[in-house]
Order: C-alpha cells, then sequence, then structure tokens
C-alpha cells in the first residue's frame, strides 16, 4: 500500500512561527482626546495580520498558527488528499461553501487559493471546540470509509480535508477560511485579503 508521503498515523503538528505584520504606530499623545478613539495598541496586535511562514510543512501535514487568539490550521495537501474532496463531495453540508464563512478568492471546491494549501480557522462551528487533524485514511475509530479529515472530540462532528462539514453533523456549517494572501510561494499573511496584497 502506497503510503504517499501522508505520513497516516503520525500526527506531526508544527508551531507556527507567526509575527505581527508591522510595528504597533504611535498615537498622536499631541492630540490626547483623539488617541480614545484609536484601538489600544494591544487591541490592534490582537486583531492584526500574522505572517507565517509555511515551508516547513511537509505533505499531508498540518501546521497551526495562531490569528486574533484563534488557532489557524494550515495543510499541506497531495494530490492522493486533492482527489479525495472529489470523492466525498456528495456527503459534505456544503459543498462549494454557499452558506460557510469563505473569501470569494479562494476556489469553492477545494477552498484554497493554491490548491495544495488548505488555510482554516481551527473552531467547530457547532460550540467551538478545536477539531483534531485525522488525516489517516480508514482510521480504526472513524470507520473504513473515513478519507481523512478533521474530527471535533467534543459532540463528533467530522470535516473533510478542505474544512467541510459531513452531512447530519452537530455543526451546521464548514470551518471558515480567513482572509489570508501570499506573500511569497512560503510566506502567507493570515489577515489580509489576497486582491489588498
Ligand atoms: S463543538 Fe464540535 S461537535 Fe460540538
Amino acid at each position: 500500500m502506497s503510503n504517499d508521503g501522508v505520513n497516516a498515523g503520525r500526527r506531526r503538528f508544527l508551531v507556527a512561527a507567526t509575527s505581527v505584520v508591522g510595528a504597533a504606530g504611535a498615537v498622536g499623545a499631541a492630540v490626547p482626546f483623539v488617541g480614545s478613539w484609536f484601538p489600544s495598541a494591544k487591541a490592534k496586535a490582537a486583531g492584526a495580520p500574522v505572517r507565517v511562514n509555511i515551508s516547513k510543512i511537509e505533505p499531508g501535514q498540518q501546521m497551526v498558527a495562531e490569528w486574533r487568539g484563534q488557532p489557524v490550521f494550515i495543510v499541506r495537501r497531495t494530490e492522493e488528499i486533492l482527489g479525495n474532496l472529489e470523492k466525498v463531495a456528495g456527503q459534505v453540508a456544503d459543498p462549494e461553501s454557499k452558506a460557510s464563512e469563505q473569501p470569494s478568492y479562494v476556489d469553492p471546491k477545494t477552498r484554497a487559493i493554491k490548491p495544495e494549501l488548505l488555510v482554516v480557522v481551527g473552531l467547530c462551528t457547532h460550540l467551538g471546540c478545536a477539531p483534531s487533524f485525522r488525516p489517516e485514511v480508514a482510521a480504526a475509530d472513524l470507520g473504513a470509509d473515513w478519507l481523512g479529515g478533521y474530527f471535533c472530540p467534543c459532540h463528533g462532528s467530522k470535516y473533510d480535508m478542505a474544512g467541510r462539514v459531513y452531512k447530519a453533523q452537530p455543526a451546521p456549517l464548514n470551518l471558515p477560511v480567513p482572509p489570508h494572501s501570499y506573500e511569497t510561494d512560503s510566506v502567507i499573511i493570515i489577515g489580509v485579503d489576497q486582491e489588498n496584497a
């Protein structure tokens, strides 16, 4: 059986090295009463875009970045994984994310700017638990027909490798795709739309 570089069974998580884009600007001290109209430096940092180096993600692996206090899952998908998305399209609730959060510039089927790189917010759309990355095909606890994806440990919602929720799960929607863009082939910016990059 081909391993196809998916590293099935080896759930290696990389912690993303993220950096806040740009320095917090100085708010006009000369006009102190205006200062209250601007977000604090802390608030700015909390909502600021983050720059993530994705060059170390191997095929079939995931790394986790943090943006606005939320985990963001970044997966380098193989051709096999992309092929499996077609196979489960009839089993997911919102295959083209018509109801789910997703920027217009990502491909509706792969939910990505570049098909091989999935970027999704890692919070279950049911009650916000962090779903587990379960890329291994036919995982013993998820069934022989499991083609890899995410499993939410709280109430059992299942998502595919595009973060699309399967039908009849507690979670109603796909994992959101956050605004993001490519600074280079190996650096993405989460929080800045592709069209504004
Ligand atoms: S929070 Fe994920 S299934 Fe309930």
